[in-house]
């Protein structure tokens, strides 16, 4: 479900889960959180590369997992995932094909580069779903894109392509489906081959070590949404979606 690969000081970990367009399941969640935990506690990793095996980056968390999901706790796999991606403290590139929904988009908010193609379609469905923003994206977007736009698609959920998310900052550079892995592979070789303490600190001064708001502010986020994912409209809203093939 998680592939990983070492190279020259780059971790590389690719989703792969195409049947179900990357949906992150528990597991997934678990094999990330013990995947950056190694690369965090191994010397000779330098930087994490971040991609999926298919032309889509994922379909956001999977919707299974929300129905009847209980307490997020500090103990739950999403959770864990969420605060150590926050705290990561090597640099995380991504690679972003596709579809990139939900968690999918949020978690690019943590990344230090990211790398599109041009096909890419990012969504924040979380209201339709009667559910509310995670991962801190309602701190992190407003401060990339303004609040007027992250409403529009936070509140709104409106989707939008490669050159708004390059336009407001969220992505680095545009590419194409052929060119996507050597382009961030050649940025993670880059990276890697800097002073790694220096790199380190950098990302450390930019993310003020994270920002305490950003752990705030998730912390809020799960409560609300945690409450939210608990009511009757939002478990119909899910199970709707699992019916719609056949309604
Ligand atoms: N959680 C669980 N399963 C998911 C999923 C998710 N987030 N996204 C897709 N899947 C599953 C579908 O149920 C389907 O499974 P099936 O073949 O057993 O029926 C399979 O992945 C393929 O999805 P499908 O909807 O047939 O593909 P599509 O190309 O028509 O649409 C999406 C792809 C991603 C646009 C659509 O599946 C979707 O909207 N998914 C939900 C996205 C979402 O709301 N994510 C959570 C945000 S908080």
């Amino acid at each position: 479900m998680i592939l990983t690969e070492r190279n020259q000081g780059v971790l590389t970990i690719r989703l792969h889960r195409p049947d179900k367009k990357n949906a992150l399941s528990q597991q997934m969640y678990r094999d990330l959180v013990s995947a950056l935990q190694d690369a965090e506690a191994d010397d000779e990793i330098k930087v994490v590369l971040l991609g999926s095996t298919s032309e889509c980056f994922s379909s956001g968390n999977d919707l299974q997992n929300f129905l009847g999901a209980g307490e997020l706790n500090k103990q739950h796999p999403t959770v864990i995932f969420l605060y150590q991606l926050a705290r990561f403290s090597k640099p995380i590139i991504a690679a972003v094909d596709g579809l990139a929904i939900g968690i999918g988009t949020t978690a690019l908010l943590h990344c230090d580069l990211v790398y599109a193609t041009e096909k890419v379609r990012f969504q924040l469905p979380f209201t339709a779903l009667g559910l509310c923003p995670e991962a801190g994206s309602s701190v992190l977007l407003p401060q990339l894109a303004g609040y007027q736009r992250a409403a529009q698609y936070l509140m709104l959920g409106e989707a939008f392509g490669a050159n708004e998310a390059l336009q407001m900052g969220m992505i680095n550079q545009i590419t194409t489906t052929d060119n996507l892995q050597a382009l961030a592979a050649e940025k993670a070789q880059a990276l890697a081959k800097l002073p790694s303490a220096a790199v380190q600190q950098t990302k450390k001064l930019l993310r003020k070590q994270p920002e305490p708001i950003t752990l705030e502010t998730i912390a809020t986020e799960l409560a609300a949404f945690e409450q939210l994912l608990a009511s009757e409209d939002c478990q119909q809203r899910i199970n709707n979606f699992f019916s719609r093939k056949t309604s």
